[in-house]
């Protein structure tokens, strides 16, 4: 079989108000991976509408995320960037998966359960069924290594349940037609570094979040230096100086959560943080904070603005990405058919 030995794939919903939580979660690590992988970074549209979008700006978003990655140095030449709906794969494959899972399965994913909220019987199907697409993506391309923000461990944990159930489910067709027993590699993920969990700079226990309705809650990735300095100044905190060693955090998740923003944006460990910062009062520290965030941030809405300016240019790289990604998915698709026994041309 030709699958490579190790393959990136991951992808990011074009819902709006990309924030710090996406950049150090999530893409930091996309543009880390291109050194010594070969990566595909999807915009999922097809997850962002199990939530209802407006046509109009589900489209500015696919291409202000697909400019934010080029933006933040990925590169969509040497690797691969498109948009989910246009390879129809994904959607293939995720109904096959959709009789591979087990209903016991879906009705675990606790991220159901907080998008749903207490009106679960008039939540879409499709966020039910969301994890089962995402791992629709993921094999499609027998993608083998995926980095993500904490939020999606549990989703990552189906994909390889998937994954391994179909090779068993199928194991004996898989042999007949002399595939590699392993017929979908299960997915690794990774999920590395100080903020691979960013909260809200409003409540330490809660997740920054695309959707919560206060903007003060996060730092989008195309805030001005001065909306990130007023909402780092604002952010929560208590009323201790900052402790000198990591023990200290415990207990202070407003604390924790801007000392792993910080050793993030610098590129040093949160103990390296504390030993510079310990002792002091969180009005120094947050000026440094915002020191660090405009400094990374400030270059990277620049130049997504400037890319937005040509959105002819966007989407040639979308629909180039999307050839290139087909490419790799319709054997993998044929393949999946003539196991499963569904004739084929
Ligand atoms: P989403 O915006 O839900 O499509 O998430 C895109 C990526 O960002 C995923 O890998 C998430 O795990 C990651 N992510 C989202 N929110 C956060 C957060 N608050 N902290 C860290 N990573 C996050
Ligand atoms: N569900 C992910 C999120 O909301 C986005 C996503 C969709 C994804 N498909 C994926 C991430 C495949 C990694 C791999 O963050």
């Amino acid at each position: 079989m030709t699958a490579p030995k190790s393959r990136v794939f991951s992808g990011v919903q074009p819902t709006g108000n990309l924030h710090l939580g996406n950049y150090l979660g999530a893409i930091t690590k996309f543009v880390a991976l291109q050194e010594s992988h070969e990566c595909l970074y999807c915009v999922v549209d097809l997850h962002a509408i199990t939530v209802w979008q407006d046509p109009k700006e589900l489209e500015h978003n696919i291409r202000e995320v697909t400019a934010a990655f080029i933006a933040s140095g990925i590169d969509p030449e040497a690797h691969i960037v498109f948009n989910q709906s246009r390879v129809s794969g994904h959607a293939e494959l995720a109904w096959v998966l959709s009789c591979v899972a087990r209903m016991g399965w879906l009705n675990r994913m606790t991220q159901f359960k907080e998008k749903a909220g207490k009106h679960r019987e008039n939540a879409s199907v499709g966020l039910f069924t969301y994890p089962n697409l995402m791992a629709a993506d993921i094999l499609l391309y027998r993608a083998t290594h995926v980095p993500v923000g904490e939020d999606q461990k549990q989703h990552l944990e189906l994909s390889r349940d998937i994954a391994q159930k179909f090779n068993t489910d199928f194991a004996d067709s898989i042999a007949e037609h002399g595939f590699d027993e392993t017929f979908f590699p299960l997915p690794e993920p990774l999920i590395t570094g100080p903020a691979t969990r960013v909260m809200s700079l409003r409540d330490g226990t809660s997740k920054m979040s695309k959707s919560d309705p206060s903007d003060m809650t996060r730092i989008n990735m195309m805030d001005d230096a001065d909306s990130i300095a007023k909402k780092f100044r604002k952010a929560r905190t208590d009323p201790e100086p900052l402790p000198s060693e990591e023990a200290g955090l415990k207990d202070r998740p407003e604390a924790e959560n801007l000392v792993g923003i910080y050793a993030a944006l610098a590129g040093v460990t949160k103990a390296e943080t504390l030993k510079e910062f310990g002792g002091g009062q969180f009005s120094g520290f947050k000026e440094a904070l915002t020191g660090v965030a405009v400094e990374k941030l400030a270059p990277i809405s620049n130049e997504t603005k400037k890319l937005m300016d040509d959105p002819a240019h966007i989407d040639a790289i979308l629909s180039d990405g999307a050839a290139r990604a087909r490419a790799i998915a319709e054997p993998i698709l044929r393949q999946t058919r003539q196991v499963i026994g569904l004739l084929t041309d």
